[in-house]
């Protein structure tokens, strides 16, 4: 209460907020450093792609806020890491992938329970392996979280990590619909870890010395995100705990934030996240989500994971935790800026309808499907239509005020990183720095 007090009178005399205010009071996962470093070693191992050649750390590295600095970044065919990532001449990928890779702060603590831009990954206790996934039943169990069970997608994407062409088994599996089972994709990888006798030794020291499924491997790498990663140690963190105050343009923009822009009707609690899902006329750049037997570079969000059609191009809410180093923004990543994503919140229609996607960071060739959909009047029309976020009216010093307070969610610590880069990883195989 007291730091609200302080706003409250101190600064503005406003009527008291009703609520939007978090407490800070985020539960984190007690985690065992063992599995943390074993984790970070996985996580930076290209070992874990079909060629040999992604880490998760190709898409998410600590040098782009844990993301990759490009609008839609490529995994296997391409070369390099972040927005200098380019096409492998050799070996270029079929087409982009549909979304913006996402940052990673403070999964490990436990409001995360729905993950990816469309939450089709959701903690969901009535299910068997207590987690909801497009995968059924062919689901492996034994995760210690949904953070643990993500892991096991990227491996399975062609796009992502598996690689494309029939050129290696972990490819060969996921293209025979094989993912479990002892010839299953999971397992190929999880043999190849367990013959590195440096994993195997971290394995025997976390969960002795039986087999090592990917479930195991998929926990380990959850461990690492939640510790590397945690996040709330920020000015605004402080202020929550104890009332330090945030410098005066941070405090007039958090003013705003929590008042009159409106923005923690969706952004809100400790993460700026209310974990749901809105449609607010992002500009759609890339191939988008299309099913295998359809045809089309849309992207309808939400409406793909529940069917509902009050979901259409519904996204989740993203946390704003270190955003200033996350960009580019929104799903599609369409936004270079901070600037700009904000200012398209302030007139959604009007920014999507005046969208110029020669701001888009993705590296050439171009692919005919890159900013088709915004040349097609019907469906930017589509998009324009679904969007639930109403306009707000801002001064340039208001907003301003609003970018600072945005700036005042960094956490130093995080950005770094705690364990860092290793300079080697298990398998001898190079990694990006
Ligand atoms: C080729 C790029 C790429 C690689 C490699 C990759 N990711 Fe991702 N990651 C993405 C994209 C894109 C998304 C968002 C997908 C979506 O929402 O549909 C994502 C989403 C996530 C999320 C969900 C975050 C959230 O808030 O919803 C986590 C966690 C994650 N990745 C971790 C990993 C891990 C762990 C690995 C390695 C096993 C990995 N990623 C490999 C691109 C990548
Ligand atoms: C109606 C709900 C809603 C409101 C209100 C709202 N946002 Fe958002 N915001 C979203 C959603 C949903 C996204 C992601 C959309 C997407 O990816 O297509 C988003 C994305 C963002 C992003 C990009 C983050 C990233 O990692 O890509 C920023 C920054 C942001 N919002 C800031 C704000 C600010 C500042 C305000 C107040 C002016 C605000 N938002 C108000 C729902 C909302």
């Amino acid at each position: 209460m007291k730091p609200l007090l302080i706003l409250c009178l101190a600064l503005f005399g406003l009527p008291l907020l009703a609520g939007p205010l978090p407490a800070p009071d985020a539960v984190f996962r007690p985690l065992d450093m063992a599995e943390v470093r074993l984790g970070q070693l996985l996580f930076y191992d290209p070992v874990l792609s079909g060629a040999g050649t992604v880490a998760c750390a190709t898409c998410h590295h600590p040098r782009f806020g844990t993301s990759d600095g490009l609008s839609l970044g490529i995994g296997d065919g391409g070369v390099g890491v972040g927005p200098a990532r380019v096409f492998d001449a050799v070996n270029p990928p079929e087409q982009r992938i549909g979304r913006n890779s996402p940052a990673l702060f403070n999964l490990g603590a436990t409001e995360f329970t729905t993950l990816f831009h469309d939450g089709r990954l959701e903690t969901d206790p009535s299910r068997p392996s207590g987690i909801r996934t497009p995968l059924g039943a062919d689901m492996e169990r034994g995760f210690s979280s949904v953070l643990a069970a993500q892991a096991m997608f990227p491996v399975l994407s062609g796009d992502e990590m598996a690689g494309h062409y029939s050129e290696n088994p972990v490819a060969q599996a996921v293209r025979q619909g094989m993912l479990t089972g002892p010839d299953g994709a999971w397992s190929i990888l999880s043999r190849r870890v367990a013959e590195i006798p440096a994993y195997r030794a971290g394995f025997d020291a976390t969960i002795g010395p039986r087999d090592i499924a990917f479930s195991d491997i998929a926990n380990m790498i959850a461990a690492f995100v939640a510790f590397e990663w945690r996040a709330d140690n920020s000015p605004f963190d402080a202020w929550l705990r104890d009332g330090t105050p945030l410098h005066a343009a941070a405090a007039r923009g958090m003013a705003l934030f929590y008042g009159k822009a409106g923005c923690s009707g969706c952004h809100s609690g400790q993460f700026q996240t209310d974990h749901q899902f809105h449609a607010i006329a992002m500009p759609q750049i890339g191939p988008g989500k299309a099913a295998r037997f359809e045809r089309h570079n849309r992207d309808v969000g939400r409406l793909r994971v529940t069917g509902d059609a009050r979901d259409t191009y519904r996204f989740r809410t993203p946390s704003l935790r270190n955003v200033t180093r996350t960009a580019p923004y929104g799903h599609s990543g369409a936004y270079p800026t901070l600037e700009r994503v904000v200012r398209h919140h302030l007139d959604p229609v009007g920014w999507l309808n005046a969208y110029d996607p020669a701001q888009a960071i993705l590296t050439p060739p171009a692919f005919e499907t890159d900013f088709s959909l915004m040349q097609d009047r019907d469906e930017v029309a589509a998009i324009a239509a679904a969007n639930e976020l109403a306009p707000v009216e801002l001064s340039e010093p208001e907003l301003a005020d609003l970018l600072a307070f945005l700036a005042a969610l960094s956490d130093p610590a995080s950005l770094k990183g705690r364990l860092g880069v290793p300079d080697t990883v298990p398998s001898g195989l190079p990694v990006s720095d």
